[in-house]
Parts: C-alpha cells; sequence; structure tokens
C-alpha cells in the first residue's frame, strides 16, 4: 500500500524513496536509491510486515541522492518523513551534538528525527515530542512521524508544504495530496499551515501552532480513483499533449454559456479594476506575459507580471484597485504562494488561476479559477498551460466588455472562433511528423534559439523552456526585434532557430529577422500557417504549417509544435520525458 502510493507520486519526480512501517510495536524501515522499482525489489527480499506505516519519494535539496540520505530518516525510536525544507537544520545539529547525538546523514531531515529523539529521552510522549519539535522547526515542510512501539499512531505536521488526512473505514492515511491518497479513500482533510495531527486508526486529533484542538473540514474529493495511466501513449507528456483538443473543448464547456462567460461579475467586477499584477512561474509564467498582451490589447487594462521568486522579495507596492491574479498548475509552488500571501492585505481581490482546485492556493484566494486540465503527470508542463491561457484569455474578454472596449458582438465572435480552437488542435497534432523530422535534427544541436514578436514572444519564451527541461539542450527565447542587439553573434550553421509567426500583423517584420538570420548561415525552422509559408517558406531549413488562427488566439495553437518539438527532441536523446533529471512537477521548496 505504501509502496503504491509512492507510485502515484512518482510525478513529482525523485531519486530515492524508502518506507518504514511498526509491526508488533517493532520499528524498521527500508530504502534505495534510484527509481521505485529498486525499493519494491529490495522489499521482495527482505519484507516489512506492519500495519501502520511511512513512505516518501525524495528530490535531494542537501544531500546526494542516495540511500544514506533517503527518507524516512530514524534517530532511535522515531522515524520521520519530510517533504520541504529544514532552514534551520545545521543549529539544531549543533544543539543536538552537545546532547551526544550526532548526525549519520547530509540531510536537513535527520535533525528532525534527532531532535524529536531528544525530546522522548527527556520524557515528552511521542505527540508532545513530536509537536515541540516541530515548533522548533524553521523553513518549510510536511512531515509524518513514527514511533517505536506505537502500533496505532502517525504524527503530522504542515507549514509551508501541503498535507492531507485521508479518512478510511478503521484505518487512517496522511499523504502530500489527494493523488496519493485517490485509491485509499475520497474523504480528505486538509491540515492548515502550521497544523499538526496525531492520528490514529480511530480518526486525526489536530491542533493549530498554539496547540489548540481545532476542527478542519472533511470533504469528499473529485479524484479520478482510476489510476491515471498513459492510455497507450510511450509517456503520460504524449497523453497530455495528444488530450488538448478534448481538454479545452471541456474547459471551454464549464466557461461558456451560450455567449456568456460563466465568471460571476460578483466574484470579480472589472469596472472596479484600475491594474492586474500577474505572478506566477515557469510555464504558467509565460502563460502570464501572454495574459498581458491580452488585458492590455483587449480590454486597455494595465497588467504588471512578475515571477513569483523576484516579487515576493522585492516587495512592490500593490496601490488600491489592484486585483492580484495568481497561476500554478500545482496550487502549491512555494514561491507563488509566498507572493499570493504577500498580496493578501494589501490588493483589493486575490484570484489564482490553478489546476488542483483543493490546492493551498486555490484555497487562499478570493477567487479561484480552475481551468480543468485534468491530472497533469509529466513534469513539462503541455495541457495545463494551453488551460491556463485559455481561462486568461477568458478574463480578458470578460474585462473588455465589462469595460466597455470590446462591444458584445465582438466578444461573441471572438468567442465563437475559441469554441472552434479544439478542432484547430487536431489539425495542429495531425502535423506530428513533419514535426517529429524537425525536432530529430533539432535534437543534434548543442544551442537552439527560439524567436517570437507580440503575442508569440511568450510562446517563444515557452517553447525554449520545453525543449531545455526535458531534452536538456540548451535553448533560449528572444522577442525576434532583440536579435540585433547582440544575440545575432550567436548565429552560425550549428544553431537552429525556430521562429514562431503566424501570418499576422508583425509577420514582415519577423520575417526579416528570420532573413538576417539565414543571411548568416542560421538554419531556420518557421512555424507558420499557410500565408507565411508561401510569403515566406521559400528556402526555410524547416517549415511547419499550421491551420490559420485568429491572430489573438494564435498563443494557443503555437503551443502545440512548440511541445512536440521538445517531446521528439527529448524521444531522439533518449532522456527521461516524464520526470527530466532534476525536476519536480510541483516545487513545493524555495
Ligand atoms: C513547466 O514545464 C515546468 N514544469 C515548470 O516551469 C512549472 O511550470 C513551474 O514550476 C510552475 O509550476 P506551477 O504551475 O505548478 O506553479
Amino acid at each position: 500500500m505504501l509502496v503504491e502510493a509512492l507510485r502515484r507520486l512518482e510525478y513529482r519526480g525523485y531519486d530515492s524513496a524508502g518506507i518504514a512501517t511498526v509491526n508488533d510495536g517493532r520499528l524498521d524501515r527500508r530504502r534505495a536509491v534510484g527509481k521505485l522499482v529498486n525499493l519494491s525489489d529490495l522489499l521482495v527480499h527482505e519484507p516489512l510486515a506492519g500495519k501502520s506505516g511511512i513512505g516518501q519519494t525524495r528530490w535531494a535539496t542537501h544531500g546526494a541522492p542516495s540511500t544514506r540520505n533517503a527518507h524516512p530518516h530514524r534517530c532511535g525510536p522515531v522515524a520521520v518523513v519530510h517533504n520541504g525544507i529544514i532552514e534551520n537544520f545545521r543549529e539544531l545539529r549543533e544543539e543536538l551534538s552537545e546532547h551526544g547525538l550526532l548526525p549519520e546523514t547530509d540531510t536537513d531531515t535527520e535533525p528532525v528525527a534527532m531532535l524529536t529523539r531528544h525530546y522522548l529521552d527527556a520524557g515528552l510522549s511521542p505527540a508532545e515530542a513530536a509537536a515541540k519539535t516541530v515548533s522548533r522547526l524553521e523553513g518549510a515542510f510536511a512531515l509524518a512521524f513514527l514511533f517505536d512501539g506505537e502500533d496505532d499512531l502517525i504524527i503530522g505536521a504542515r507549514k509551508g508544504a501541503p498535507l492531507a488526512i485521508g479518512h478510511g473505514e478503521g484505518e487512517m492515511f496522511v499523504g502530500s495530496d489527494a493523488i496519493a491518497l485517490a485509491p485509499l479513500t475520497d474523504t480528505i482533510t486538509y491540515l492548515e499551515d502550521g497544523d499538526w495531527a496525531v492520528v490514529t486508526r480511530e480518526g486525526a486529533q489536530i491542533f493549530d501552532m498554539e496547540n489548540r484542538l481545532v476542527n478542519r473540514e472533511a470533504r469528499k474529493i473529485r479524484m479520478d480513483a482510476a489510476r491515471v495511466d498513459k492510455a497507450g501513449f510511450k509517456h503520460f507528456m504524449a497523453k497530455e499533449i495528444a488530450e488538448q483538443p478534448s481538454v479545452l473543448a471541456d474547459a471551454l464547456g464549464a466557461y461558456l454559456d451560450g455567449e456568456s462567460i460563466n465568471i460571476p461579475s460578483e466574484d470579480l467586477d472589472f469596472n472596479k479594476v484600475d491594474r492586474l499584477t500577474l505572478v506566477a512561474c515557469g510555464t504558467a509564467y509565460y502563460a502570464c506575459l501572454t495574459a498581458k498582451y491580452w488585458f492590455e490589447r483587449l480590454a486597455h487594462l494595465p497588467v504588471e507580471v512578475d515571477i513569483a521568486s523576484e516579487f515576493r522579495y522585492r516587495e512592490p507596492p500593490v496601490l488600491p484597485g489592484t486585483v492580484a491574479l495568481f497561476v500554478s498548475q500545482s496550487g502549491e509552488t512555494a514561491d507563488t504562494l509566498a507572493a499570493l500571501r504577500y498580496c493578501k492585505e494589501k490588493a483589493d481581490k486575490i484570484v489564482s488561476v490553478v489546476n488542483v482546485e483543493t490546492s493551498s492556493i486555490a484555497r487562499e484566494s478570493d477567487l479561484a479559477l480552475p481551468i480543468h486540465a485534468g491530472v497533469e503527470v509529466g513534469v513539462a508542463s503541455t495541457k495545463a498551460f494551453t488551460c491556463q491561457l485559455n481561462v486568461l484569455l477568458l478574463l480578458a474578454i470578460k474585462a473588455a466588455t465589462a469595460r466597455g472596449i470590446m462591444p458584445e458582438s465582438d466578444a461573441a465572435a471572438l468567442l465563437a472562433e475559441l469554441r472552434a480552437l479544439p478542432g484547430l488542435f487536431n489539425a495542429a497534432l495531425d502535423r506530428d511528423a513533419t514535426i517529429e523530422k524537425a525536432a530529430k535534427q533539432i535534437s543534434e544541436a548543442r544551442d537552439v534559439l527560439f524567436l517570437g514578436r507580440g503575442l508569440m514572444y511568450p510562446l517563444a519564451l515557452e517553447g525554449a523552456l520545453k525543449l531545455k527541461e526535458i531534452s536538456y539542450i540548451h535553448a533560449e527565447a528572444y522577442a525576434s526585434g532583440e536579435l540585433k542587439h547582440g544575440p545575432i553573434a550567436l548565429i552560425d550553421k550549428t544553431v537552429p532557430v525556430i521562429v514562431m509567426a503566424p501570418h499576422d500583423s508583425l509577420f514582415d517584420k519577423t520575417v526579416s529577422n528570420m532573413q538576417e538570420v539565414m543571411a548568416r548561415g542560421g538554419k531556420v525552422c518557421l512555424i507558420t500557417d499557410a500565408a507565411g509559408a508561401a510569403q515566406a517558406g521559400e528556402g526555410v531549413w524547416q517549415v511547419i504549417t499550421l491551420p490559420a488562427v485568429d491572430e489573438r488566439l494564435s498563443p494557443l495553437l503555437y503551443a502545440l509544435p512548440a511541445q512536440l518539438l521538445a517531446y521528439h527532441a527529448a524521444v531522439a536523446k533518449g532522456t527521461d520525458v516524464d520526470q527530466p533529471r532534476n525536476l519536480a512537477k510541483s516545487v513545493t521548496v524555495e
């Protein structure tokens, strides 16, 4: 049961794993470096019994990936698993060494077990020892403790990283998220920051950071309990790219009711909004950069866009009349959550665009808008990106009509185009063979450039991120107009240049940039439409021709070839497409 639950967390990315159980009062553990199969092999030869246990898939932050550094960490009668970073672990280590407790690993987690053991030695009960330990920790953590001699006790605690309690029949569960618990129960209680819980088979007692007994809501969660599987695709990423036509259609069905957009004005009245601040990380940040063009062009609404890790420490002024909007697939990204909390008492309203409706970011927003992408397992975000764009575009159209900038008739026409987009998605996916051929050539490069103008500039950034994060090829993106201000020095025949350019109002300018590249021997892969190919496709190294689309919708459509280019390049290079090295699906640490 523990290994199966860990398998459901594999998508987060990891480099070692382990479990511990208590059997007839005896605490024992097994750990293995590498993939879960190494742990399950070990358990075949050295099985563990018991009716209570903990487990963890580790993504190394302190201490190299190794069996020694794998969780659960143990000190005497206590074992612990941890997600997050303990920032004061060195001070705790020094303090504990004065009590004769010395570390055996390089991890920030081991001192948690050592400190708990220290308090047990001082005569505290397991629950008191764990609670006192947790009160001493600085940083972000989701923790689960197991104790020698305690067959019916798990202590859980959370601060900054999510922790869910699952309610079963005569059994209870604790897990990092509902996905891990889905096959076991659909009744989940989410701990709040600072909470800790005493969990036995009878149920859970939850305490807040002042150790007051609190009552947290137990809710039924909609989770496809059926194991998320590849459904015949070689990788989750391939499946999730291919799902986009149907997923977008579902998302549109959830948000569109005839001509109206189902985002209640009483929840978000754009007539009272003077400006937007959009904050996110990674791919979600590129969705925000795209949305800036839409809000400003369609609704004449000023927009600032920030990377969450910069925003939270720059502490920018948040003026009255500002709506702060946070985009996050997982809804648990530490930097984005911290940026949201910074805006909490400052912005008029906190809005989030998330894929996990029960996530921390969703729960701490005034208004959480689901993107309806379904569970996204591949570490490289694909369908979540296009679904984020969809919700952001709907918000921009809503703002445009509410502010009297866009006539309802124009909005209706654009929504009709948007409704037809899943069909164009299918047409784009039909170019897979052409894209794969280009990708195989690109996979031999050491450096790749992506170029785009206007709405295509954030897409160039996203295309470069996709390629580098799963194929490990160095890729950079530039606004096409920036090329001559330096980057063109990089161009020679070894550097493929991906030019993303629908035949729109900026096409001619991008073509001249493309010709500057070709004049210097650069190999151009032009992603455009039939009109673009007819005008500028002659003599270009590779041309990928997409169906024509309203230029305002081009970011959603042009995401697909960018995703497929990265996917096929990674497959050609033999990298771990669904779980690229060094990456995690949900970055719940800083
Ligand atoms: C995208 O392919 C990456 N996996 C990564 O940049 C991701 O978008 C980023 O970590 C933000 O994650 P979130 O959307 O869950 O907040």
